[in-house]
């Protein structure tokens, strides 16, 4: 008997681990995963590149004018070494550079642009269509996905979120400051929740699990067991 392929929706805020839930996901039940926050930050460095942006007043429809999609091609390559997807832009490997500081302060502006969200849903609906995926962002569950077999809501207290990410950029060398951290998940919770385009919100059917106190594994546990009801 062959199982069926599910599709799964991760969401949740910023920093909570929703990536290393979804790759577990994915890794355990042999899906394909697929990063969509990966999708808006290689945009964001796409614009910063091009001197589209370069401060937070940058005016929308400057953007609009200026940032043409149709010159941007992302896409995501397995790393046999890593084994995890790479992200690239116009053929070039940006996994490291889309996770800079600068890029996350500026991929709530370029993600709450609707031409921005429109393009990301179309491609993130193409990459779904088959089934055996877990994706993770923010409007998964509610607008790329809505019936998703299953949808999960993560979050963690905003500190230990900033806590954890600090840890993660101080061991990559990143020279940042926790509240530099804290200041930049506090900003994108409020912009991702508060935008007019699919903002984040729980959808009235997702699972949620708070991983506050929770190890991994303890969390992957849990995500495991919800995933092997619906199939
Ligand atoms: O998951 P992440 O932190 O890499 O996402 C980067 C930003 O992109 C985040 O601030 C919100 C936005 N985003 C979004 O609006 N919709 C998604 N589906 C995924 C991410």
């Amino acid at each position: 008997m062959t199982l069926k392929k599910i599709t799964i929706a991760v969401d949740g805020h910023s920093s909570c681990g929703k990536s290393t839930l979804a790759k577990a996901i994915a890794t355990h039940f042999a899906y394909k995963y697929i990063d969509s926050g990966a999708m808006y930050r290689a945009v964001t460095l796409y614009a910063i590149q091009n001197q589209l942006i370069d401060s937070k007043d940058i005016k929308k429809d400057i953007l609009e004018n200026d940032l043409n999609l149709n010159k941007i091609i992302i896409d995501f390559k397995y790393n046999e070494t890593k084994k995890k997807s790479d992200t690239y832009l116009n053929g070039h490997c940006v996994e490291n550079e889309i996770r800079s500081i600068e890029v996350s302060n500026f991929v709530s502006l370029i993600a709450e642009l609707k031409f921005v969200r429109q393009k990301m849903v179309a491609l993130q609906q193409g990459m779904g269509k088959d089934g055996g995926i877990v994706m993770d962002g923010r409007d998964i569950g509610t607008v790329v996905f809505p019936n998703a077999e299953l949808k999960i809501f993560l979050t963690a207290q905003v500190e230990i979120r900033a806590e954890r990410r600090f840890k993660e950029l101080i061991a990559k060398g990143d020279q940042v400051s926790f509240q530099e951290i804290l200041n930049n998940l506090t900003t994108r919770d409020r912009i991702d929740s508060t935008r007019e385009e699919s903002p984040l919100i729980q959808s009235k059917d997702a699972v949620v699990i708070d991983n506050s106190r929770y190890t991994i594994e303890e969390q992957n546990l849990i995500a495991f067991q919800l995933v092997e009801k619906c199939l």
